[in-house]
This record gives structure tokens, C-alpha cells and sequence, in this order.
């Protein structure tokens, strides 16, 4: 049994924060955030929580295929802004407004959520157990950031995507490989510190804090090596890559990367200008984007990336 990827969808919230707003909250502008990240609007969610957006985006995941919350068998929800930060499980509240009860779990692993869900799908399928799961990336940062912080409050959004992963006999249209990685001894360059149990609730740093210089160097460094280790061992050059989408964090990360492989500019997918950083929503949001305006045809092998905090980070190959 081979996993292949059924369906895409997302999901934003209405409102938009351009980088002109942001000069009146923080010492920043438009010209610093555009040249340092390539960021000029992100979506904020008001009224509206991560199981919410990740609930419109399965929505959405489920029409394009054409299917019913009861066809779904597991529902796996890569967030670092849980609803609740104990329990219930976004998954579980998930679950709950798509009207099924499932086995529903949560995922951290930050910006790289969304590849590691992928890699908990294409598990669960290939070992028979479930036949279609339901794999979305939800986040609400921006009620993690300090916005009294300028070097993180800019760079980051609220979005969520979704997606639909199935089991298939046919080889040629299966998930081709997915490498994930983490390590801890990054933690503390990109943490939220009083959230847990370590801190208990130290209200002075509830907030996400990140050393973004050096996260940064570690990023290119981690994902170059990460993608030419799945194009290398899979005998693949970015000739045979149709799209290019990885993690939007920073377009100056997309393009060193980019540069690393010699993937061609037109097959790099970029939607950070738009969207900001959505940590583990961003690479469903960027497949759905491409797919909604008909540039992604059935089969095109996509390369996905993404790197994000403990640190971890991972790429895959997957045809449409
Ligand atoms: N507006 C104006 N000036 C600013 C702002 C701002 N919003 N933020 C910082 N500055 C200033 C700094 O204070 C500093 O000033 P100084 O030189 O007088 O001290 C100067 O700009 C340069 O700051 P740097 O931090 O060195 O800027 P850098 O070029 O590194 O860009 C950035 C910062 C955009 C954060 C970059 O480092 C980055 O993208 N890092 C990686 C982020 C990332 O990929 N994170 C992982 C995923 S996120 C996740 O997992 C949730």
C-alpha cells in the first residue's frame, strides 16, 4: 500500500495588517520589513481560533474532493497555537465541529509541522491501518507574538491549510520520500519559555522570543542540506522538480535554498509577501493558492521544505 496526496484547501481570516499599520504599533517600516523578509500583509484572526480555521480548511480540503467528514479515518493537526495548551487536543475539537469521532492528534513541531503530519499520514497509510487522514496546519501566532516587539510581531500571520492523504495501489502517483529532522540543541533560539511547565505561567515571557540572526544561518544551512539529500538519494535534480514550495518564512531563506539545488526562479513558490510567516499552515496555504489559480496539475512533483523551532526542519517529494 502507497499514500498519495487526494486534496488541498485553506483557510484565512478576513482581516489584513499591512505593513503601513504596523508602523503605528512598533518602531518599524515598510521598507525594512519588505527588504529583510519580503513581507507586506498578513492575515489576523479576531473573533476566530486555530480550530476554526483549521476546521474551514478541511471544509474546503473535503469539497475539492469531493468527500464527507465520515470518509475521513484520523485527523492529524500540526499547531504550535493549540486552542487549549493542555488538552483538548486541536484535533479533538477538530474532530468535534466536523461532526465524526476519530483518533485525532495534535503535532508540534512548529514551521515544520506540516511535513511531519505528512510523514505520520504516509505511516499510518502504508501500514494498512487507515485509508484517508486528514492532515491540516492551523495557526493563530498572533496571539503568541508580543506586539510590543518589533523583531517578531512583522514576520508573522494566521492561516491554515488542509490537506487530504489517501491510500492508492499505484506506485507512480504515491508520496515519493519525506525526510524530517530535529535538533534540540537549538532550543532556546526560537521558544515561547513561560508556556510550559518549566516556567509554570511566568507572564513576563508567554510570548514567542527568537534569535532570528542566527536562526537564520542555521535554516539555509539545515534546509540546502536537507533537499539535496532527498533529490540525491532519490536520483533527482530540480530538472525533475514541477514546483518548488517550501516554508514561507523569509524570501531571502527561499532564495539561498533555491540557489543550493540551481532550482529555476519560475518554479519557486512564494506567497510570504502575502500571508507572512504561518509556521506549519504556510506550505498548505502556498499548494492551495497554486492549485486555486490552476497552476498545479494532477501529478506535478512538488518539492516541499520547511524549518522551524527546536529546531526541526524537512523536506518532501509528492506528486499532486
Ligand atoms: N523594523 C526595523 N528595524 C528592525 C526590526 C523591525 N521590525 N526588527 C529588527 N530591527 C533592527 C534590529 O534592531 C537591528 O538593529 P541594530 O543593527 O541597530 O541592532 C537591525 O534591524 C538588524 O537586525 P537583525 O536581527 O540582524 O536582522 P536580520 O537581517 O537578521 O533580519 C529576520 C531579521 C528577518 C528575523 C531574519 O533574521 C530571519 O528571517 N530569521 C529567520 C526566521 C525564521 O526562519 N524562523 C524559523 C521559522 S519560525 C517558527 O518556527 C515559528
Amino acid at each position: 500500500m502507497f499514500a498519495k496526496f487526494t486534496s488541498i484547501g485553506a483557510y484565512v481570516p478576513e482581516k489584513i495588517l499591512t505593513n503601513k499599520d504596523l508602523e503605528k504599533i512598533v518602531d518599524t517600516n515598510d521598507e525594512w520589513i519588505t527588504k529583510r523578509t519580503g513581507i507586506k500583509t498578513r492575515h489576523i484572526a479576531e473573533e476566530e481560533v486555530t480550530s476554526d480555521l483549521a476546521y474551514k480548511a478541511a471544509l474546503d480540503a473535503l469539497k475539492n474532493a469531493d468527500m464527507k467528514p465520515e470518509d475521513i479515518d484520523m485527523i492529524i493537526v500540526a499547531t504550535i497555537t493549540p486552542d487549549y495548551f493542555t488538552m483538548p487536543s486541536t484535533a479533538c475539537v477538530v474532530a468535534e465541529k466536523l461532526g465524526i469521532v476519530r483518533p485525532a492528534v495534535d503535532i508540534s513541531a512548529a514551521c515544520t509541522g506540516f511535513i511531519y503530519a505528512l510523514a505520520h499520514a504516509k505511516a499510518f497509510i502504508e501500514s494498512g491501518m487507515y485509508k484517508n487522514v486528514l492532515i491540516i496546519g492551523a495557526e493563530t501566532l498572533s496571539k503568541i507574538v508580543n506586539w510590543k516587539d518589533r523583531t517578531t510581531c512583522v514576520l508573522f500571520g494566521d492561516g491554515a491549510g488542509a490537506a487530504i492523504i489517501s491510500a492508492t495501489d499505484n506506485k507512480e502517483e504515491a508520496i515519493i520520500d519525506i525526510d524530517i529532522n530535529a535538533d534540540g540543541k537549538f532550543q532556546d533560539f526560537l521558544i515561547t519559555p513561560g508556556r510550559g511547565v518549566k516556567l509554570g505561567c511566568d507572564t513576563d515571557r508567554i510570548w514567542l522570543e527568537m534569535k532570528g540572526n542566527e536562526t537564520f544561518k542555521v535554516a539555509v544551512k539545515t534546509l540546502s542540506q536537507s533537499v539535496r539529500d532527498i533529490l540525491n538519494r532519490n536520483n533527482m535534480t530540480s530538472d525533475d522538480i514541477d514546483w518548488f514550495i517550501p516554508h514561507q518564512a523569509n524570501y531571502r531563506i527561499i532564495d539561498a535554498v533555491a540557489r543550493a539545488i540551481k532550482m529555476p526562479e519560475e518554479k519557486s513558490v512564494l506567497t510570504v509577501h502575502k500571508y507572512g510567516n504561518t509556521s506549519s499552515a504556510s506550505i498548505p496555504m502556498a499548494i492551495n493558492d497554486m492549485y486555486k489559480v490552476g497552476k498545479l496539475k494532477k501529478g506535478d512533483i512538488m518539492l516541499l521544505d520547511a524549518f522551524g523551532g527546536g529546531f526541526t526542519w524537512g523536506s518532501a517529494l509528492v506528486p499532486f
